[in-house]
C-alpha cells in the first residue's frame, strides 16, 4: 500500500532501522528495487527527481510507480519528490499523488544557489502546510551537500549547488537545526555532514575529517525525535567501479559513503538514506560487461535482465545493512 515517509520513518525510528531512498527513473529501476524488497520484506521508499519527471514523462512516472503498488501490494511504499525546488513543484507533486516531498529550501528556485535562512524557512514551511493537509510527509534539508576536501558542491549536475561553497554550510548547526525543525515542522530533515552527489565524493577512503558522523551525533542528541536524512549516501562500490573500468569505462579514482558509517549514522537518527549513484553504476558496469561478454544478442530484455541484477544485487545488501530487511 502507499504511505506517507512519514508513516515509514516512525516505524524505523521506533525500532532502530534506516531506509534506503532510491531514485527511479525507468521501469527497471523500479522493478529491480520492488524485487530486492519483496526477497528481504523491506518497506520501500522510490523517489524520483525533477530530472526524472523529465526523462520519463509525470504521467509514466506516476503509472510506473502505480504499477509497483499494484505488482507487490503487500509492500509499504513511499512514493517521494526528491528535491523540490519550490512549492509548486512540490504541490504538482502531491497533484501526481506521491505521499512525500522534499522541499529543498537550502538552494533558491534555480536548484543551484544556495539560499538564506529566511527563504528556506518560509518555503519550507509553506510546503508543510499544503502538504499536511493533503496527508503528504515534507522532508526539508538544512545546510549544503559538499566536499569538506575541496569545499566544492558535488559534480553531478541537475540537482545541488554549484562550484565553492560557503564553508559554515557544510556542516549543519545543530541548534540551527532545532530550530528550523521548530519553525516549519518537517516531518524529516536532511542535513550537511561532508557528503555530496555523483560518483565523486572522496578522494580517498574517507576518515572523520572529511565524513562528520560526528555531526549526526550532535544532531540526533539535539533533536532526538527528528527523523534525519542523509544524501548523497552512494557508497560507490570499488567492485563495481573497477567492473565499470575493465569492460571499456573511464571513471576516475573515487570513494563514496562506507556502508559501515551509514549503519553507524542509523545509530543516531538517520532514517531515510539516499542512493542514486550505487544503482548507475550497477547498472552501467552490467551493461558493459554484457555486451562485452554476449557479443551476439540483440535481444534489449537480456541486457535489461542483466543489469536489473546489478541493481538487485545493491538493493538487497543495503536493505540488509540498515536493518530494513524483515520491518515490511
Ligand atoms: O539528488 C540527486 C539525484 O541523484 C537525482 O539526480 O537530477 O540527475 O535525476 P538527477
Ligand atoms: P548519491 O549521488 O550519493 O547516490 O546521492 C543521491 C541523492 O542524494 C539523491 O537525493
Ligand atoms: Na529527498
Ligand atoms: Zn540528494
Amino acid at each position: 500500500p502507499l504511505v506517507s515517509l512519514r508513516q515509514l520513518l516512525d516505524h524505523a525510528a521506533e525500532n532502530g532501522y534506516g531506509i534506503p531512498a532510491f531514485n527511479v527513473n525507468n521501469l527497471e529501476q523500479v522493478k529491480a528495487i520492488m524485487e530486492a524488497a519483496a526477497a528481504t520484506d523491506s518497506p520501500v521508499i522510490l523517489q524520483a527527481s525533477a530530472g526524472a519527471r523529465k526523462y520519463a514523462g509525470e504521467p509514466f512516472l506516476r503509472h510506473l510507480i502505480l504499477g509497483a503498488l499494484e505488482a507487490f501490494p503487500n509492500l509499504p511504499l513511499c512514493m517521494h519528490q526528491d528535491h523540490g525546488t519550490s512549492p509548486a513543484v512540490c504541490a504538482r507533486a502531491i497533484q501526481s499523488g506521491f505521499s512525500s516531498v522534499m522541499m529543498d529550501g537550502s538552494l533558491r528556485e534555480d536548484g543551484k544557489t544556495p539560499s538564506d535562512w529566511d527563504y528556506n524557512v518560509e518555503t519550507t514551511a509553506h510546503v508543510v502546510k499544503m502538504a499536511h493537509a493533503c496527508g503528504v510527509s515534507v522532508e526539508g534539508e538544512l545546510g549544503c551537500l559538499g566536499s569538506l576536501e575541496t569545499g566544492m558542491a558535488g559534480e553531478e549536475d541537475g540537482v545541488g549547488a554549484e562550484g565553492v561553497l560557503d564553508h559554515s554550510k557544510l556542516l549543519t548547526d545543530p541548534d540551527e537545526a532545532a530550530e528550523f525543525v521548530k519553525l516549519t515542522q518537517v516531518d524529516a530533515l536532511a542535513i550537511a555532514i561532508g557528503t555530496s552527489h555523483g560518483a565523486y565524493k572522496f578522494t580517498r577512503p574517507p576518515t572523520g575529517d572529511v565524513l562528520a558522523i560526528s555531526r549526526v551525533k550532535e544532531i540526533h542528541a539535539r533533536i532526538p525525535n527528528t527523523h534525519l536524512v542523509m544524501h548523497g549516501s552512494s557508497s560507490v562500490p570499488q567492485e563495481w567501479l573497477k567492473i565499470i573500468n575493465d569492460y571499456g569505462g573511464a571513471l576516475g579514482e573515487t570513494y563514496g559513503v562506507p556502508v559501515e558509517e551509514i549503519v553507524e549514522a542509523i545509530k543516531h537518527g538517520v532514517r531515510k538514506i539516499n542512493i542514486d549513484t550505487d544503482l548507475r553504476m550497477a547498472v552501467t558496469g552490467s551493461l558493459r560487461k554484457f555486451f562485452h561478454d554476449e557479443p551476439k544478442k540483440f535481444d534489449p530484455r537480456d541486457y535489461n535482465k542483466a543489469a536489473m541484477a546489478g541493481m538487485v544485487g545493491i538493493c538487497k545488501a543495503r536493505y540488509e545493512a540498515f536493518g530494513t530487511a524483515g520491518q515490511a
